[in-house]
């Protein structure tokens, strides 16, 4: 059983089909690659999957249950979290503060138990301690208490998909994790998902431009064209697909 599927998937905007029956799937522990021109609808797919549109027709199965019909919130709280294009962090807040952020259920805000310390402070702690040793793993540790506008591009896009991970997720949708970052840095972003595969358990589909990077470290991809998947396969194959070549490299 794939842990995310796609079936005949429709977002429209007005009349026009952004997303005009996209099936696809991604199983646990794969690290899937979205490609496709501009405008080809792929961070419109990734916002129908993570419910912060509804979908108009098909459905989305993650972990063997719909979740096409469910609030943001909810789908997070199953285990599939989303980075944006843009890093999406409280800037004037501190690193660690802006790590510990997603963390789920936390009991110190529920106005019943915020009274009683002792109900919520070994929660905290322990948020913490994992949210420092997500940092450390990032190589942050030392801007822990910098404000997050301190960061450079690239460790921002870090620590906007390092901090999914105190959410506990199992499926991480990114929206190019690597734009507006430094060549160097972007190559250690996708050394860090990788990381984050075999630590963690996690399965990827991410967007991503760069291709060169990108075909490096995907086990498959999906190819977009006009709100449709026209292609799909490992990069070599890819690579190779003339309908891929026509409307994608413009050959
Ligand atoms: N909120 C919106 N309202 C209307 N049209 C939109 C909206 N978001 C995206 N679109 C259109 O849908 C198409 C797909 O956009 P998008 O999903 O952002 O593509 P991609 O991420 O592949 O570049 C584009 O033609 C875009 O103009
Ligand atoms: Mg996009």
């Amino acid at each position: 059983m794939p842990l995310l599927e796609l079936t005949n998937l429709h977002k429209f905007f007005g009349r026009f089909a952004a997303v005009a029956g996209v099936s696809l799937h991604v199983d646990a522990g794969e690290i899937v690659g979205l490609i496709g021109p501009n405008g080809s609808g792929k961070s419109t797919l990734l916002s129908t999957i993570a419910g912060a549109y509804q979908p108009d027709d098909g459905a989305i199965d993650f972990n063997g249950e719909s979740i096409a019909h469910l609030a943001p919130d909810k789908i997070f709280a199953r285990g599939l979290a989303r980075s944006y294009q843009e890093p999406s962090l409280f800037f004037r807040m501190s690193a660690l503060d802006n790590a510990l952020l997603p963390a789920r259920a936390q009991r110190g805000e529920h106005a019943r138990w915020a009274p009683l310390r002792s109900r919520w402070w070994s929660q905290e702690r322990a948020n913490t301690a994992l949210a420092a040793s997500t940092l450390a793993d990032l190589k942050l540790l030392e801007r822990a208490h910098a404000p997050a506008s301190d960061l450079s591009g690239g460790q921002m896009k870090l620590l906007e998909m390092g901090r999914t991970l105190m959410g506990n997720p199992k499926l991480l949708l990114l929206d190019e994790p690597t734009a507006g970052v430094a060549p160097a840095l972007a190559y250690t972003i996708f050394e860090e998902i990788e990381r984050m595969r075999s630590m963690h358990g996690l399965t990827f589909l991410i967007v991503e431009h760069r291709l060169e990077i990108l075909f490096d470290f995907v086990d498959r991809l999906y190819v977009m064209h006009m709100g449709q998947v026209i292609a799909e396969g490992k990069p070599a194959a890819i690579e190779q697909d003339a309908l891929v070549r026509e409307v994608y490299f413009g050959e």
